[in-house]
């Protein structure tokens, strides 16, 4: 994992000085997407370019999946066409891992029902290293906060943080946190907000059938006025309901040096770039 940080560190200090080496030159990456996706797709779109490969892409809507068609059979068919990996985002937990026994090729996982979402996890470590100027995490105290229980962003980041040396709190009402993760937890976001030098508010998923009170904003939101009081790192996923789990004046990039939300986005097509090249470069 450390090393995937640094290497997508390396690409980030680049910039557009990096002169590829095309370690993708020759190779398809497909990107299998069953579910929606603005940034893992397109970042994942843009490392393969940057690094001297093509793509296809094959989203769910308009795939045969819409037949009936199992997502290992289509990953078989993506598979006798010749290209040299896939990217794989669905609905089922298992999913990416249910293709990556069936295929002969590298398989990276673009974010699997309510648990995982690895390389999310492993952009925002890199977000954090660069802003607390770390090769790892100790000492960083982290808040997730929100809608943990249909999260793969905080099951992930739960576990890389923690490699990477930091403590994570999770913050959220008690129907939105369940005990069975590793962490500690709390209720009281402001009194977590004191202790933490980095907070990653999530989506509330309602498309999950999330359901939150009127207070939930008060209660959990990173509002303009609880914002005034902290001054560490503002992370959020994307994407994100303005106005419900952060104010619209706190998303908003200018508000603060602190907001990395789209550090974030750009720590992605890095880390992207880090991870295809170790896969297939
Ligand atoms: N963070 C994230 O996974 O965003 P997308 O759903 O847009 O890819």
């Amino acid at each position: 994992m450390v090393g995937l940080v640094q290497r997508a560190s390396h690409f980030l200090d680049a910039g557009d000085r990096y002169e590829p080496s095309a370690p993708l030159a020759g190779k398809i990456i497909a990107n299998l997407f069953m579910e929606n996706s603005t940034r893992t797709r397109c970042s994942f779109t843009i490392a393969t370019k940057r690094l001297g490969g093509d793509y296809i892409d094959l989203l769910g809507g308009t795939s045969s999946a819409s037949k009936g068609e199992s997502l290992v059979d289509t990953a078989l068919n993506l598979e006798a066409m010749g290209v040299a990996a896939m990217v794989v985002r669905c609905t089922q937990e298992s999913g990416p891992s249910d293709v990556a026994q069936t295929v002969g090729i590298p398989v990276i996982n673009a974010g699997s029902g309510t648990t995982a979402h690895p390389t999310q996890a492993l952009l925002d470590a890199v977000a954090l290293t660069r802003y607390f100027g770390k090769e790892d995490l100790s000492g960083v105290h982290v808040a997730i906060v929100g809608d943990i229980a249909h999260s793969r962003v905080a099951r992930s980041n739960i576990i890389g943080l923690t490699k990477l040396g930091a403590t994570v709190t999770l913050v959220g009402p008690q129907e939105l946190v369940p005990d069975d993760l590793d962490c500690e937890t709390s209720v009281d976001f402001d009194a977590v907000l004191q202790d933490v030098s980095a907070c990653m508010m999530l989506r509330v998923q309602f498309e999950r059938d999330a359901e939150v009170g009127e207070d939930y904003r008060e209660k959990f939101g990173l509002t303009e006025a609880r914002a005034k009081n902290y001054s560490g790192a503002i992370l959020h996923p994307g994407p994100m309901n303005r106005g419900i789990e952060i104010d619209d004046s706190v998303a908003n990039i200018e508000s603060s040096p602190h907001n990395l939300i789209l550090s974030q986005v750009t720590c992605g097509v890095a880390t992207r770039m880090a991870i295809l090249e170790h896969l297939i470069g």
